[in-house]
């Protein structure tokens, strides 16, 4: 079982449109609506590989009610505390050449109250085998919410695994089962630079010196990293005609998470996630990934171990 925490979620309203053009009305072919946020995307992707999982964190308003409407009805349960400030909706306009504009709507603001509220909800369900906190937070939410989280599922014995960039450092420090940075955060939290397998498998050493036990690395096309106390390893990605890598990462943590939830090795586990970030990387704009490219991108996953 995953759990997922998602503290600003999103309604994504996706606009197909034949063309850009200002000030004249745009008559749009399609709207696409779907649920947004990175954790999730995690949920989403669990369900897909047909693991339990529940999505939690914040939601209000009619935005958020059609966030758990649109869960439930792919399968996701549910378990969000509610505020009333309405979740945030994001405007997605694309047009016939793939371009894309993409128009953020402002998150509610959340009260001390609130957030210990949130807190002890997220602790209510039977303890997962994964708490996953992900995604940026909402103005008024203490930047140590994660660490304060990961603090307290430690105590109950479950694993907090966190995707975030800023408030990576602060979770670091709390002891977290696994962080997912891309090479970017990987470098802005060590204070490395990180351009290729090896400087990220120096980077993530110092990471897991800093607290976290296990640290996957993505590195875009070329795959992912794992690096934990079993050792390290590297994934190359296949090798596949990209429309947008939007929620790629969330989709790797999402295979690496269930593959680990169900016994699988690290090696495994780095193949299944690989497959489904790099099957989210083929499918249209912020479309996740189909279960089927997942299986046929599963065999040409190479991992190969880095230590001997
Ligand atoms: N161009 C690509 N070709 C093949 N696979 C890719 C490509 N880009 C991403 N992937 C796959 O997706 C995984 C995650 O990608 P990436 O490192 O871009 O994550 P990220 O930056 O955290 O993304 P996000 O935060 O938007 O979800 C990679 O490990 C790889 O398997
Ligand atoms: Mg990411």
């Amino acid at each position: 079982m995953i759990h997922t925490v998602t503290v600003n979620p999103a309604l994504d309203l996706t606009y197909r449109v034949p063309g850009l053009t200002f000030d004249d009305t745009v008559r749009a072919q399609e709207v696409l609506r779907a649920p947004g946020g990175k954790g999730v995307n995690v949920s989403r992707v669990a369900t897909r590989l047909g693991h339990p999982t529940v999505a939690m964190g914040f939601v209000g308003g009619r935005a958020g009610d059609e966030i758990e409407d649109l869960l439930r009805a792919e399968g996701v349960r549910t378990w969000f505390a509610r505020h009333d400030a309405p979740t945030r909706t994001n405007a997605i306009v694309q047009d016939d050449a793939g371009r894309q504009l993409r128009i953020s709507g402002p998150g509610p603001r959340i009260d001390a109250d609130q957030v210990a509220a949130l807190i002890d909800s997220l602790f209510e369900l039977r303890a997962p085998a994964f708490l996953v906190l992900s995604g940026s937070l909402l103005p008024g939410v203490p930047s140590d919410l994660y660490a304060r989280v990961a603090r307290r599922a430690a105590e109950d014995g479950v694993a907090s695994v966190v995707d975030a960039d800023a408030e990576l450092g602060a979770a670091l420090e709390a002891g977290v089962a696994l962080i997912k940075p891309n090479a970017y955060e990987l470098g802005r939290l060590t204070g490395r630079e990180v351009h290729d397998v090896a400087s990220a498998r120096d980077a993530a050493d110092v990471a897991r010196a800093r607290g976290a036990d296990v640290v996957v690395t993505s590195l875009g096309r070329n795959g992912a990293l794992w690096s934990g106390p079993e050792g390290h390893w590297h994934a190359t990605a296949p090798e596949v005609e990209v429309d947008s890598a939007l929620g790629a990462g969330d989709a790797l943590l999402a295979g690496v998470l269930a593959a680990r939830a169900d016994g699988a090795s690290p090696a495994d586990a780095l193949a299944l996630g690989v497959a489904c970030g790099t099957a989210t990387a083929m499918t249209p704009g912020t479309d996740l990934c189909r279960r089927e490219d997942v299986d046929a991108l599963r065999p040409q996953v190479r991992v190969t171990r880095l230590d001997a």
